[in-house]
């Protein structure tokens, strides 16, 4: 019998983050080790995925291998038999079937991804920033009389009169951010439904703010399943089920250290909130340490008082491979959040020193063979999903 197929990526349009290696690297390299060749193992290059935002496209390639560098550094053994390293746009299949699923996916359901929303809007800060700076260009006695502190009726209705405008300056700034974003960013979910159901996956291990593609990428499957009466396509299994395999409760979604309501992120400029792997492992201490925590004085997992500290104990369980239960038992109720941070950083910095000594003994050359080699038998398999679709659809006698 076939061996089931476990299969994820990761974007490569930067260098990977302490999110991404805690979120998916790592549990996928734990499954590797664990499961020891009872499964068959993806662990492909989404390239296609990496400019649905904006990049610098004279570092993607580089930046592609780099990625698969980080893998091995992270100690998946890409040679062993039932693993497969293939980058998305070398295998054309990816691009076919998006566009037959992309025909049978609503408007409706893309609009729907929060992914999407979030990174086609500008942050408030950027709006803002602009909003204010206009102002001082345009009308600098009005940007000046702003920060004064006089309260004259005259004064409270021109401050109210300037707000209403920022009101609508944001609501007008949002549309164009919309308008502006490519339609690759709109479509991506599902290119990543092609990715998984190409290849038979059921198993697909993400971090926490992939949920809702893992799901579209279901609903679509079914769909088509149904529509066309056969098993075209095999449904990757539901959520819990995935976060059951990979070992977690819940699914893992790190936030900047800057911003704990928001995640650390790939496509945002926030370097002092994240943790790149390349860090220098001081610096990233440094950063641990001057992380945004609260008032409230004592450490609790709590997401919605305390998102920092609760970023900072699950990261702790994360780096040192403990139970979540275990690392809260032990510093829940304490009151000193620089004894926490100190013993997230030394992890944290423990964590990138190995990987970076690890990450200079693989070479360039050693990753492109085993691609060239992967993508070639990954090919067949994919184009068999293909064939099969294409024949339902009508394409193909
Ligand atoms: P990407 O490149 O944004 O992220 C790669 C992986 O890292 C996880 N991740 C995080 N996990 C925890 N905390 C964070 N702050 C954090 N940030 C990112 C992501 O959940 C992901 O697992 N669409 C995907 C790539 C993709 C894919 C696929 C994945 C394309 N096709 C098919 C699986 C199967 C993405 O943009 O991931």
């Amino acid at each position: 019998m076939d061996k089931e197929v476990i299969l994820t990526g990761l974007r490569s349009n930067a260098e990977f983050h302490l999110g991404n290696y805690l979120g998916a690297i790592k549990p996928m390299v734990r499954l590797q080790h664990e499961l020891k060749g009872q499964y068959q193992l993806n662990m492909f290059v989404p390239d296609l995925h990496s400019f649905t935002t904006p990049i610098d496209h004279s570092k993607l390639y580089q930046q592609t291998i780099d990625n698969v560098r980080l893998y091995m550094a992270a100690g998946m053994d890409i040679n062993h038999t039932d693993t497969y390293v293939y980058r998305q746009s070398r295998i054309p299949a990816h691009s076919e079937m998006t566009w037959i699923l992309g025909c049978f996916t609503n408007m409706g359901e893309l609009n729907r991804m929060t992914q999407y929303k979030e990174k086609a809007q500008k942050s408030d800060k950027e709006i803002s920033e602009l909003f204010f700076q206009l102002l001082e260009e345009k009308y600098p006695e009005y940007h000046k009389a702003l920060h004064e502190s006089s309260d004259t009726e005259y004064e409270k209705t021109y401050k109210k009169q300037i707000s209403e405008l920022y009101l609508r300056w944001h609501e007008a700034s949002q549309e164009l951010a919309y308008e502006q974003s490519s339609a690759g960013l709109f479509i991506y979910p599902v290119l990543m439904a092609a990715d998984i159901l190409l290849y038979n996956a059921k198993w697909v291990p993400v971090g926490d703010d992939q949920r809702q593609h893992v799901e579209l990428t279901r609903d679509v499957a079914i769909r088509m399943n149904n529509k066309f009466n056969q098993e075209l396509f095999t449904v990757p299994h539901e959520w819990n089920k995935q976060l059951e395999f990979i070992g977690i409760d819940n699914g893992v979604r790190i936030r900047s250290l800057r911003n704990p309501e928001k995640k650390m992120s790939k496509s945002i400029d926030d370097p002092a909130g994240t943790i790149m792997l390349s860090d220098n492992p001081d610096e990233a201490a440094k950063k641990i340490m001057s992380a945004t925590t609260d008032s409230v004085g004592k450490i609790n997992y709590d997401w919605d008082k305390q998102a920092g500290v609760t970023n900072l104990l699950q990261i702790l369980a994360l780096t040192e491979d403990k139970d979540q239960d275990e690392v809260n038992k032990q510093w829940g109720g304490q009151d000193s959040y620089g004894q926490l941070k100190e013993a997230v950083a030394d992890s944290v910095k423990m964590t990138l020193q190995n990987l970076q000594a690890q990450l200079s003994d693989v070479t360039t050359t050693q990753v492109e063979e085993k691609l060239a080699a992967d993508e070639a038998k990954m090919s067949a398999v994919a184009n068999a999903t293909l064939e099969k679709v294409q024949k339902a659809v009508g394409l193909r006698s």
